[in-house]
């Protein structure tokens, strides 16, 4: 088990998983576990959630419900280590220590930074461009019922904590993540500069061997997300299904041969290929071509192929979710192994740095 690479990555607790998430990311997830050929990390990221400040209740139930939707995907805990971010306190040891390697500036550069703080202090988005003065003097003077907090800014110092504290080799995230594993590669490359030690690796970007898998949503453009009407979560029951996708967004459909499919009908077809078989893609393509496509059809299809997909998912959902002792078991398990690999490199850093006992 020790000489495998490390692979990990988090999500925050925010709402549930729609299909892009699954087929996007936790399906890899679940192909690598099996594979075996790495030591994988999956947690729940609830301390970075804690970052808009949720209602409590809300957040416990989110952090609940992700949990059981990993589960229910095929993470399996004998195989993956699975834990809840806040059941391993020397992360947030760390994060304390680390800081004092971090830039205010540089976590002010931040894109998902200033995106946030933009929000939280209700201005719009100036040009593309050298806005960080704009952003930077508004958080200055924000008044007490517009504020940035600290833990938005440090958000890059635990995420970099999260991946650094394990020694993780690889990190499956999307490119919203990517600035934010670059300043991870940066703070480990300071920490081992100032401290003339190698202690740290780089942790790298982890594509599945592939491209990586962008699901498009129903609403006609870009791609799933949580959007009224864009996706369909892995809770959805099957006559939501069916009302969803029939729903989406199509065009007055083919008036020539071979005529190029605008983005909304392509976007289907992206669906039915990740979805469907190969014999229904070319069915459906054929048909497009020769115009005799019937997208009622189209999507008909498409929903009972997303059916038999999600179905035993959200009934593994729904028993794992009500099944307290399991959750408990199965965290107990995971925070055990994730603290042995945290508390070792914890106790590492903490002597670097000059904090040893007497
Ligand atoms: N910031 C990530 C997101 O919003 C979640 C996250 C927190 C994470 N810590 C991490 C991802 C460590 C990978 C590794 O998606």
């Amino acid at each position: 088990m020790d000489n495998k690479k490390i692979v990990l990555s988090g999500i925050r607790p925010t709402g549930q998983l729609h299909l892009g998430n699954y087929l996007g990311a936790l399906s890899n997830f679940v192909k690598m576990q099996n594979e075996g050929l790495y030591d994988s990390y999956y947690f729940i990221a609830d301390l970075h959630a804690l970052t808009t400040n949720p209602d409590p209740k809300e957040l416990h139930t989110n952090v609940r419900h992700i949990l059981a939707e990993y589960l229910a995907a095929g993470l399996d805990p004998e195989k993956s280590t699975i834990f809840v971010q806040s059941d391993i306190p020397e992360v947030s040891e760390m994060y304390l220590l680390l800081n004092m390697h971090v830039g205010i500036g540089e976590l002010m550069r931040t894109a998902a930074f200033k995106d946030k703080a933009r929000k939280a202090l209700g201005i719009t988005a100036p040009n593309q461009g050298d806005d960080d003065e704009d952003v930077a003097k508004e958080i200055i003077g924000a008044s007490t019922n517009k504020r940035v907090n600290a833990g938005l800014l440090t958000y890059p110092t635990l995420m970099a904590v999260d991946i650094l504290i394990q020694r993780a080799d690889f990190v499956p995230v999307g490119k919203d993540q990517e600035q934010h594993l670059e300043l991870t590669r940066r703070f480990a490359r300071r920490f081992n500069s100032f401290y003339k030690t190698e202690y740290f690796k780089e942790p790298q970007n982890f594509n599945f061997g592939s491209a990586p898998v962008k699901v498009p949503g129903l609403d006609g453009s870009g791609k799933m997300g949580k959007s009224e009407g864009n996706c369909i979560y892995l809770v959805d029951d099957e006559k939501t299904i069916r009302k969803k996708v029939m729903r989406a967004v199509t065009d007055g459909g083919p008036t020539e041969p071979n005529q190029p499919m605008a983005e909304p009908v392509q976007n289907l077809f992206t669906i039915l290929k990740l979805v469907g078989t190969p014999d229904k893609v070319e069915f459906f393509t054929e048909a497009y071509n020769n115009c005799s496509i019937r997208y009622g059809d189209l999507k008909k299809e498409i929903a009972e192929d997303i059916v038999a997909m999600t179905t035993p998912i959200r009934e593994r959902i729904i028993d794992i979710e009500n099944d307290d002792a399991y959750l408990h078991r199965v965290l107990e398990m995971g925070a055990e192994r994730a603290r042995a690999r945290a508390g070792k490199t914890l106790a590492d850093v903490r002597e670097i740095m000059g904090i040893t006992k007497f």
